[in-house]
């Protein structure tokens, strides 16, 4: 594998082989010398046409771990303002000398678009509502350190499916490695042929969480809708939003995972997401360790 496009594009030895090596640099990044030379001749740009918290920072501080050398760019401060392409953006790039690109943008495909007309790696950092193949592979890697093999393991990912390029993601993802997987939310939400994925549909929350061994919970992604959806905020809290009488009436414990950044209030109730069935902050400790696995197998391939 020459990018790291989608997880659709995987075999479940690629998986398992990412969250393996992962298993290794988490043990490194926990030393007190953190760092490891693998990548020192190797410069990566992360280019991050939307806005992002979580996964700029987990790439860039993967990279400084791997000793490569890093450039950041940020569209809304750059000349795409003035009306550059993103082929011409990403060209001027590569003419300083780099060897792989990190991307994240709002369209979907675009880093197979470019991944056919320049001559780098690719790591897609999440492609509009298509795919976040490395949120898929910390999550896996989360619940396998967590549960152990992901093998017949039960997740329910519940809230905003249609627009969520994490669910597409870890629905490949989950079910390459044996996992059985539930999709929840309100029908407005859940794509009409998602079934055809392999994948159960319940609409209702408190039957997915009494399904399940790890509830998956995404937020509502507003800035993707083009119509006034449905439902609103506030009867979504109402009807799928998850609190801590919920999981106290449940037959036994569960673990609960959000990719970030969370509506508190709407998805879930801080008395959830602080407590100590959420796994959200291990999240996103172990997404260094994800990415730079990803990073260096890709520098790596022979
Ligand atoms: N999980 C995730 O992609 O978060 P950011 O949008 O902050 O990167």
């Amino acid at each position: 594998v020459r990018h790291l496009l989608g997880i659709k594009d995987l075999t479940e030895t690629d998986i398992s082989l990412i969250l393996e090596t992962a298993g290794h640099f988490k043990e490194v990044i926990n030393r007190p010398i953190k760092k490891v030379p693998s990548l020192r001749d190797i410069t990566i740009a992360n280019i991050f046409f939307e806005n992002s918290t979580r996964t700029r920072l987990s790439f860039e501080l993967a990279q400084k771990r791997l000793s490569a050398d890093t450039l950041n760019f940020t569209a809304a401060s750059s000349s795409v303002k003035k009306g550059e392409t993103l082929l011409d953006t990403v060209n001027n790039i590569l003419a300083m000398k780099v060897d792989m690109i990190v991307m994240r943008h709002a369209s979907a495909g675009a880093p197979h678009f470019l991944s056919k007309h320049i001559d780098a790696q690719i790591v897609n950092a999440g492609d509009g509502t298509h795919e976040h193949p490395t949120q898929a592979l910390l999550d896996a890697f989360t619940i396998q350190q967590k549960l152990g093999d992901l093998a017949g393991k039960r997740i329910a990912i519940i809230g905003d499916i249609l627009h969520s390029r994490v669910a597409l993601s870890n629905i490949f993802c989950l079910k390459k490695m044996g996992a059985e997987v539930m999709v929840c939310g309100p029908a407005t939400l859940i794509p009409r042929h998602i079934s055809e994925l392999g994948v159960i549909v319940e609409h209702s929350v408190q039957k997915a969480l009494a399904w399940c061994d790890v509830a998956n919970v995404l937020r509502i992604q507003l800035e993707r809708q083009q119509i006034q959806y449905f439902p609103s905020l506030r009867e979504y809290n109402l009807y799928f939003g998850i609190n801590k009488a919920m999981l106290e009436r449940l037959p036994k414990p569960i673990t609960i995972m959000h990719p970030g950044p969370i509506n508190r209030g709407v998805e879930l109730d801080s008395s959830v997401a602080d407590s100590s069935h959420s796994v959200i902050l291990e999240q996103v400790e172990n997404g260094v360790a994800v990415r730079m696995a990803v990073m260096y197998l890709l520098a790596n391939r022979n």
